[in-house]
């Protein structure tokens, strides 16, 4: 496994694989501290490419001011090591100067679905992401791009950049990998107290009960968000809601009549971190628009 520190070597690593027959290079772009929900994606990527690159980069233009930057786990050496054992061909890890050279001006923006959900309480954070992803995208060159769906609005967002600016790699979205308790597996959890850990489940049983509401044939947004609340505050009442909403699966706008698939998504600040999750929720035959 190749470990590329810069922009030169990471293209000379998948120039290489290519010119030894790689057809199909994957790319599965993290911030480290790697854990089974990047896992996933790698081994994702593994069954379709030929060549996986994983990028590890914390990268700090998606972080506020007020944000957890500089409290964010960075574990290379455990990370590389879990890579290698997965197959990977490539880890581009730079350091902060190379990706963003004194003065760079350019970014990019994905107007409206940057400015709901978490980009209403993170402003500027999508704009990081994008720009980020779509260098990743320029320097690595994948065929094949994997992402979260943890991270739903993330994931939609890059699939709207890569549709709007004709970026040429094909986008998956996979699955978001649990706890045995339903919470959906994130760095940040390790900060969790034991009490908030308790509590953190209430993020994915509020989702169910709007699932299990949507199966039974409710279609009224507005009362399955107050449920989702209600149950929030009893269960977490640690826990700040930044949002509970239920949302158009692709251009993020709220609904208020289920009448076709949704998704509900969720943020909640627990004392020690903010925790996100989402579901996508699909109305009963009968409810649905023909
Ligand atoms: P990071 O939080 O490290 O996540 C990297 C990828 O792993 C993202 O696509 C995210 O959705 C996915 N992921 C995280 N937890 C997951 C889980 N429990 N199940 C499935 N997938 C999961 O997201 C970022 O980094 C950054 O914003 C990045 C895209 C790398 C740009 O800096």
């Amino acid at each position: 496994m190749k470990v590329a520190r810069t922009i030169t070597e990471i293209r000379a690593a998948v120039a290489d694989a290519r010119a030894a027959g790689a057809k199909r290079v994957g790319l599965v772009p993290t911030m480290g501290a790697l854990h089974d929900g990047h896992f996933s994606l790698i081994d994702a990527a593994g069954r379709d490419c030929d060549f996986v690159v994983v990028s590890i980069f914390v990268n700090p233009t998606q972080f506020g001011p007020e944000e957890d930057l500089d409290e964010y786990p960075r574990t290379l050496e455990v990370d590389l090591a879990a890579c290698e054992s997965r197959g990977v061909g490539a880890v581009f890890a730079p350091s902060v100067e190379e990706i963003y050279p004194k003065g760079a001006l350019a970014t990019v923006h994905v107007a409206g679905l940057s400015e709901v959900l978490c980009g209403a309480h993170r402003p500027g954070h999508f704009d990081g992401v994008c720009t980020v992803v779509a260098k990743l995208f320029d320097i690595v060159a994948p065929d094949v791009a994997y992402f979260g769906a943890k991270d739903y609005q993330q994931a939609m967002i890059i699939r709207r950049m890569v549709r709007d600016l004709d970026m040429p790699p094909r986008i998956e979205v996979c699955p978001t990998i649990r706890e045995a308790d339903g919470l959906a597996i994130s760095s940040r959890n390790a900060r969790l107290s034991e009490r908030e850990r308790a509590e953190a489940p209430a993020l994915i049983e509020s989702l169910r009960l709007a699932e299990r509401m949507v199966a039974a044939g409710e279609t009224n947004a507005g009362r399955i968000t107050q449920a989702m609340r209600r149950l929030l505050a009893e269960k977490a009442p640690q826990g700040k809601i930044d949002y509970v909403e239920i949302v158009d699966p692709e251009g993020l706008g709220s609904v208020e009549g289920i009448q076709e698939p949704v998704v509900a998504a969720l943020a909640v600040r627990l004392p020690s971190a903010r925790l996100i999750d989402n579901l996508a929720l699909t109305p009963p035959a009968d409810k649905r628009v023909q």
